[in-house]
C-alpha cells in the first residue's frame, strides 16, 4: 500500500460540499485494521480516516496509515473531536457501550460490528440516536459479510416479514458439517476446529447456542420490528449430537444443522436457537463449512435467502465501511428516515414440528413397547422407527420419529423416558424442518 496523506484521499460528497466525511476508528484489531485498509486503500468513498484509538497504540502503529491520521489511546478525544462518524471494533460490552453512547450523545453517528452490545442494548441505544439526531449501523453484527441486516433495512423493509431463520454460527456449522461428512466423533471435530481457528478454545458461547441467539436477537429486532431479551431465547446445545445421527438423519433425507429461528405470530414471538434435522437438499442441509445463511419470509415478496462468510477480517469489514458509507450518504443528504415502531413480544419456543427422538439403550425385550406406551399416554404418534444393525447390543442407537406436535405436548413425555432403567444416555430430542 503507498503512504499517502488522508487529505489526499478527498472525494466526492460528505456533509460540507466536497469535503470528505470524517470517520474515526476505536479498536484497530482484526476487523479494525482491515477497515483501515479499506479506507485508506480507496480514496473514492468519501471517507477520511482521521484516528485509530486503541489501548497500547505505539504497539499498534503501521506505516501504511497516512501520516495525518491521529494515533491515540485516549478515547475521550476522539468523541470531542470533529469526526461525525465513529467505528467501535473493540468489542465487548464495557467499555464499548460508554463509547458508543458517549459518541451518539456527542452527536456523532456510530457504526459497529459489536453483537452483545446490539443485542442487549440495541433498542436503547437507536433510542439515544434518534434523540440526538444521528445514527446508529450495526450491519456487520450478524452473518458478518453477509449484507442481510442492510438487507433487512432497505431492500425488505417494505415487506412485511414474519419468519427469519439462519445458520448464525460459522463454529457449529464447520463441526456438524466435519461429522456429517467424516463421521467423526463431536470431540474430535471440535478439536479440528479449534486447531484451525474455527473455534476458540472456549467454544462454549459457539456451542450452546449462546452467540447464535445474541444475533438472532438482532434479526428479530431490525427483521420483525421485535424487542427481545437475548436470554428469553432458549438455546439447546450442538454437543449431544453423535456421529450416528447423520446415519438416521440420512435415512430420513435429511442432514443436521444449528438453526436459529424466529416466527413472529400475533403478538407471540416463537424463537429458538438449536440443532434440527433439515432436508439434505434444502438451502440449510446445503451449507458446508462455516458459511451462514438468513432466509426470510415476508407477507409480500415470500422467502429470501442470503449466504456468504459470516466472519473474517476483510469480509466483516466491508460490512462495517458499507455502514459508513450508508451513514455517510444520510450526512450529506440530510436526515432521512421513515422508522418502524418496534413491539416486545411474548416469547415462546413452544414450536409445532415432527420430531426425532434418538435412545442409546442397553437391549432387552419390552423397550420399544415401554416406549410406545409412553407416547401413546401422552397422545404422541410415532410416525417411524429406525434402527441400524451392527451395534453392540450394549449400547444400542435407535430412533422415533413423531408426527408434528407442540414442544409442550412432548416435554412431559421426554420426563418419563428419562427414568427408564435401560436408557444409557437422555434421549436426544430434535425439531424436524421440512
Ligand atoms: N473477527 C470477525 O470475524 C468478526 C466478525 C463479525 C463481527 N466481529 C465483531 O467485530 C468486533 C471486533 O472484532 P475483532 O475480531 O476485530 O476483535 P480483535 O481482533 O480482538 O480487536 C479488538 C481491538 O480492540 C482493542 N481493544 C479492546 N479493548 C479495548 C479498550 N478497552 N480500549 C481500546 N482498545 C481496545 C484491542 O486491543 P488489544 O490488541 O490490545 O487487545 C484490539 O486491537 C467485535 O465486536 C466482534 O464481535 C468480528
Amino acid at each position: 500500500m503507498s503512504q499517502r496523506s488522508a487529505k489526499d484521499t478527498v472525494q466526492s460528497g460528505g456533509k460540507h460540499g466536497n469535503a470528505p466525511c470524517r470517520v474515526a476508528l476505536i479498536g484497530f484489531g482484526t476487523v479494525g485494521r482491515a477497515v483501515a485498509k479499506i479506507l485508506c486503500e480507496n480514496g473514492d468513498r468519501g471517507l477520511q480516516l482521521t484516528h485509530i484509538c486503541n489501548r497500547n497504540v505505539e504497539k499498534k502503529k503501521q506505516a501504511w496509515i497516512p501520516a495525518d491520521v491521529v494515533w491515540t489511546d485516549d478515547v475521550q478525544s476522539v468523541l470531542r473531536s470533529d469526526a461525525e462518524i465513529v467505528i467501535e471494533l473493540i468489542g465487548g460490552l464495557t467499555p464499548a457501550e460508554q463509547i458508543v453512547r458517549g459518541a451518539l450523545e456527542s452527536g456523532k453517528s456510530v457504526v459497529t460490528a459489536n453483537k452483545q452490545l446490539i443485542a442487549r442494548c440495541g433498542p436503547d441505544l437507536l433510542q439515544v440516536a434518534a434523540n440526538h439526531g444521528c445514527q446508529l449501523e450495526f450491519g456487520a453484527s450478524v452473518a458478518g459479510g453477509v449484507p442481510v441486516l442492510p438487507a433487512l433495512r432497505t431492500g425488505l423493509c417494505g415487506d412485511r416479514l414474519h419468519g427469519i431463520a439462519g445458520i448464525l454460527n460459522g463454529t457449529c456449522n464447520y463441526i456438524l458439517s466435519r461429522i456429517e461428512s467424516a463421521r467423526i466423533p463431536f470431540s474430535e471435530a471440535l478439536e479440528e476446529a479449534q486447531a484451525r481457528g474455527y473455534a476458540e478454545a472456549d467454544a462454549s458461547e459457539d456451542l450452546d447456542g449462546g452467540d447464535a441467539r445474541a444475533k438472532l436477537t438482532i434479526l428479530a429486532l431490525a427483521g420483525l420490528h421485535s424487542r427481545v431479551a437475548a436470554e428469553t431465547v432458549r438455546a439447546r446445545t450442538i454437543r449431544s449430537i453423535d456421529a450416528v445421527d447423520f446415519d438416521y438423519a440420512a435415512q430420513l433425507g435429511c442432514t443436521i444443522r444449528q438453526i436459529s429461528r424466529a416466527d413472529l405470530k400475533g403478538d407471540t414471538l416463537f424463537a429458538e436457537v438449536g440443532p434440527c434435522l433439515v432436508p439434505q437438499d434444502s438451502p440449510f442441509g446445503r451449507v458446508q463449512r462455516n458459511l451462514n445463511l438468513v432466509l426470510t419470509s415476508g407477507q409480500y415478496g415470500g422467502d429470501m435467502a442470503f449466504l456468504g462468510a459470516g466472519a473474517g477480517g476483510d469480509p466483516t469489514a466491508v460490512a462495517v465501511v458499507s455502514d459508513v458509507m450508508f451513514v455517510a450518504e444520510g450526512l450529506s443528504g440530510g436526515k432521512r428516515k421513515a422508522t418502524s415502531s418496534v413491539a416486545t413480544p411474548h416469547i415462546s419456543s413452544d414450536f409445532e414440528t415432527p420430531w426425532y427422538l434418538r435412545f442409546f439403550v442397553r437391549d432387552q425385550p419390552g423397550i420399544v413397547a415401554r416406549l410406545a406406551e409412553i407416547l401413546a399416554a401422552h397422545r404422541l404418534n410415532i410416525d417411524s422407527l429406525l434402527q441400524k444393525p451392527g451395534f453392540e447390543k450394549a449400547s444400542l442407537p435407535f430412533v422415533i420419529t413423531l408426527e408434528p406436535c407442540r414442544d409442550s405436548q412432548l416435554h412431559p413425555a421426554l420426563e418419563e423416558m428419562s427414568g427408564l432403567e435401560f436408557a444409557l444416555r437422555p434421549c436426544l430430542c430434535l425439531p424436524i424442518l421440512r
